[in-house]
C-alpha cells in the first residue's frame, strides 16, 4: 500500500497542452475497441503498420508436410524473426515455448485433409480456448466459389461475433480453388466479402496485374499468402510489389521454411516489409546470411 507519510505534492498538470489522442492508424481500425487494437499492434508493428507473420498451419489439412516435419528443429529457431507466428492449437501447446511474446494467429477452422473437399470446413476452435492460448487473433478459411462457400463464410461471422465479444480480431483467409482463376477480379471479390462481413485483415494471394485494385477496394488491411515455393529472389520480389501496392505484409510459409536458408530467408523478407528494401539487396542480403551461417 502507498505509503501516507511523505507524500510528494502533485504538481506536473500541464494545463495547457491537451491530452494525446493519437488515431489508430492500421487501415479501417481506428473505431475497433481497445482490446481489438492490442491485439492487431501485437501482429502488425505499429511503426510500419506491417507485418511478417510465419505460417506454419499447413499441417491441418495436410499433416508433415516438407519442412514442417520437426516444427520444434525447423521453426522454433525462426520465432525471434517474426512478427507473428500463425499455427494450430495443437502446435501452439506441444511445440512453441510459451515464452514466445509476440502475437499468435491461430488457426480456427479446419476437418477436411486433403484427400477430401477442402471446403467442408467446420468452426475448429472455440473462442474460450483461443483467449486461454491468449492468442492475437483467429484465422478462417472462406472458400468463395468454393462448393461449401456459405458454410466457410458462416463460420467467419460466427468467428467474427465471437472474436467481438472478446475483442479478438478475425484474419479471413482466402482459399482459391484449383479451378478458379488467380486474378485481380477474384482476389477483389474474396477480399471484399471477407471485410464486408467483419474480418479484421484478410489473407490473399499477390496478383501480378491489377493488385493495387485488390488492396484499394479492401477496407482492412490485406497480407499475402507465400504460395509455392520459388527462388528466393522471386518470392522477395513478390513481398516487394505487394507491399508497394498496399498490402500490409505478408503470411508466408513455403517460401521461408522451404528455403536453403530459412532464417537468412525471414529476415530478407522482413527487410522488404519493413525498410522496403529493394528485393535484390534483400537477395544479396539473403545470400550474406546464408554464406555466414556455413
Ligand atoms: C494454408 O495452408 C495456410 O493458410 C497457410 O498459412 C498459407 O497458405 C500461407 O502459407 P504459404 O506461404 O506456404 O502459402
Amino acid at each position: 500500500m502507498a505509503d501516507k507519510d511523505a507524500v510528494q505534492e502533485s504538481k506536473d498538470y500541464y494545463v495547457d497542452i491537451p491530452m494525446k489522442s493519437e488515431p489508430f492508424a492500421l487501415r479501417g481500425s481506428n473505431s475497433l475497441e481497445w482490446g481489438m487494437k492490442n491485439r492487431l499492434s501485437n501482429i502488425f508493428n505499429p511503426k510500419t503498420n506491417r507485418t511478417v507473420m510465419l505460417a506454419v498451419d499447413h499441417g491441418y489439412f495436410l499433416g508433415p508436410t516438407s519442412g514442417l516435419e520437426r516444427i520444434d528443429i525447423s521453426i522454433v529457431p525462426l520465432l525471434e524473426y517474426a512478427d507473428t507466428l500463425m499455427c494450430t492449437r495443437g502446435i501452439l501447446r506441444s511445440t512453441i515455448p510459451p515464452t514466445f511474446n509476440k502475437g499468435v494467429v491461430l488457426r480456427a477452422s479446419g476437418g477436411p485433409s486433403i484427400l477430401k473437399e477442402l471446403s467442408n470446413e467446420e468452426i475448429a476452435v472455440d473462442m474460450e480456448d483461443a483467449i486461454r492460448l491468449n492468442v492475437a487473433a483467429v484465422a478462417v478459411q472462406v472458400f468463395i466459389g468454393g462448393e461449401y462457400e456459405t458454410k466457410s463464410i458462416h463460420n467467419m461471422t460466427r468467428l467474427v461475433d465471437a472474436g467481438n465479444r472478446f475483442g479478438v480480431p478475425v484474419l479471413g483467409v482466402t482459399a482459391v480453388g484449383k479451378d478458379m482463376a488467380r486474378d485481380a477480379k477474384y482476389m477483389r471479390l474474396a477480399t471484399r466479402i471477407c471485410a464486408e462481413l467483419g474480418a479484421s485483415y484478410v489473407k490473399t494471394y499477390y496478383v501480378n496485374e491489377g493488385f493495387d485494385t485488390v488492396t484499394a477496394a479492401c477496407p482492412v488491411p490485406i497480407v499475402i499468402a507465400g504460395g509455392k515455393k520459388m527462388s528466393e529472389l522471386d518470392a522477395l520480389t513478390m513481398a516487394s510489389n505487394a507491399v508497394g501496392q498496399g498490402a500490409a505484409g505478408v503470411d508466408m510459409g513455403r517460401n521461408i521454411f522451404q528455403s536453403d536458408a530459412p532464417e537468412a530467408m525471414i529476415q530478407a523478407v522482413r527487410s522488404v516489409v519493413h525498410a522496403d528494401m529493394t528485393p535484390e539487396r534483400a537477395h544479396d542480403l539473403y545470400q550474406t546470411l546464408k554464406n555466414e551461417k556455413k
